[in-house]
């Protein structure tokens, strides 16, 4: 019933004494459960305190190996300014060291990049620009090449036509000036009014082709004639002298009789106010005022018509000027561009305004001999 132990005491290698403990066997199981219990017990501490040094060491770890991996996640779908700056120690702090560079690196390369592509985008609208100007002014050109183009072969057929139509017209003219004269002579065919009429208007519209057929031969270049010095006062009250009271317009003169004589062709300028008058007149067909003013200014020679008549729409003052252009039911759209091209044989100007108090002003500019 008894566990015994000896153990012997050796002095200098002889047995002096033998020392024995004897144990119940029922002591030696209590003592051995107790054993187990504090063993387990120290056991289960220790696998704690293993588990809690583990998770630690573990945290320690993986929390920058989690944010490299989402940093890595971040640059691949470019989003370069979300890259968090990674610190660690041991080789998880070198790895970050190197990460963190090649982050700042690629943010560098990527700014670059951008900075490349705003350029380039830059320089493709710029030169998109360009190329659109360049493409516009090659239609403009082309169009202004068809319009010449165009316009010579008019010109040419209708200086060529209105040729051969002076003799007809002349006839015409002649035979009404004889048929007037006539008539005049013998009361009672003067006295037939329907009969006088329709001669009147023989000869209106006469005169009115007359001078679309003058216009159309000075527009095809057919009176070339030279320039000599004149007198523009004196050409303006010869030409409106063939206008007094006509339809109901009445025509006033301020002129600057000190203004020096312009060198330029008579028969030609004379066109030009004969053009502008027509103009006015018929832009006030209910009748009205035109005044003519002359003035020396700024070394030029000035004369302008007003009238007080329709004046012109803003859509249309940009192409008066243009060959062909008429607002009329009768117009051939050529008194203007017949003006213009005579001034600008003469190195002057032509400009147009509409008036404050409606109505139209044309200023025709002559050079001064300095
Ligand atoms: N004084 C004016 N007032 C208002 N509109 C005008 C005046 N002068 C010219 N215009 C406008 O300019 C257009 C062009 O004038 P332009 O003298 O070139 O041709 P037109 O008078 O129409 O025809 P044409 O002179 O060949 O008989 C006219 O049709 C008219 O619309
Ligand atoms: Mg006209």
């Amino acid at each position: 019933n008894h566990h015994i132990a000896y153990a012997p005491l050796v002095i200098d290698n002889q047995t002096a004494a033998v020392f024995g403990v004897a144990l119940t066997t029922e002591a030696t199981g209590q003592f051995i459960d107790r054993l187990t219990t504090v063993i387990l017990a120290i056991a289960g501490v220790v696998a704690m305190l293993a588990g809690l040094i583990c998770y630690v060491a573990a945290k320690k770890f993986t929390g920058p190996i989690l944010r490299l991996k989402d940093a890595a996640l971040a640059i691949g779908r470019g989003e370069f300014d979300r890259v968090p700056n990674i610190n660690s120690g041991g080789e998880i702090g070198v790895l970050a060291d190197a990460f963190n560079q090649m982050a700042d690196q690629l943010l560098e390369t990527n700014r670059l990049l951008e900075e490349g592509r705003n350029a380039l985008e830059s320089r493709v609208l710029e030169r998109t620009r360009e190329l659109e100007g360049a493409n516009q002014k090659l239609v403009d050109a082309q169009e202004q090449l068809v319009k010449s183009a165009k316009l010579a072969a008019i010109s040419q057929l209708s200086g060529g036509i209105a040729h051969d139509l002076r003799n007809p017209l002349g006839a015409i003219k002649n035979a009404t000036y004889i048929l007037n004269r006539t008539m005049s002579a013998d009361a009672t065919i003067n006295s037939n009014t329907k009969l006088k009429r329709n001669l009147d208007l023989i000869g209106a519209q006469v005169d009115r082709a007359e001078r679309t057929i003058g216009n159309l031969m000075a527009y095809a270049g057919v009176n070339r004639l030279d320039g000599e010095p004149t007198d523009l006062n004196d050409l303006i009250q010869d030409c409106l002298s063939s206008f007094v009271d006509k339809d109901g317009v009445e025509i006033a003169q301020h002129l600057d009789f000190a203004m020096p004589k312009v060198l330029c062709n008579s028969d030609q300028i004379h066109r030009i106010f004969s053009n502008l008058t027509t103009n006015a007149i018929e832009a006030m067909p209910h009748g009205g005022r035109l005044t003519v003013r002359t003035r020396t200014e700024s070394g030029f020679a000035r004369v302008a018509f007003s009238d007080n008549g329709t004046g012109i729409s803003d859509a249309d003052l940009g192409k008066i000027f243009d060959p062909l252009f008429t607002s009329k039911v009768s117009g051939t759209g050529f008194g203007l561009a017949v003006c213009q091209e005579i001034i600008d044989a003469h190195g002057g100007t032509i400009d147009v305004t509409n008036n404050d108090d409606g109505g139209t002003t044309f200023t025709v500019n002559f050079p001064l001999p300095e």
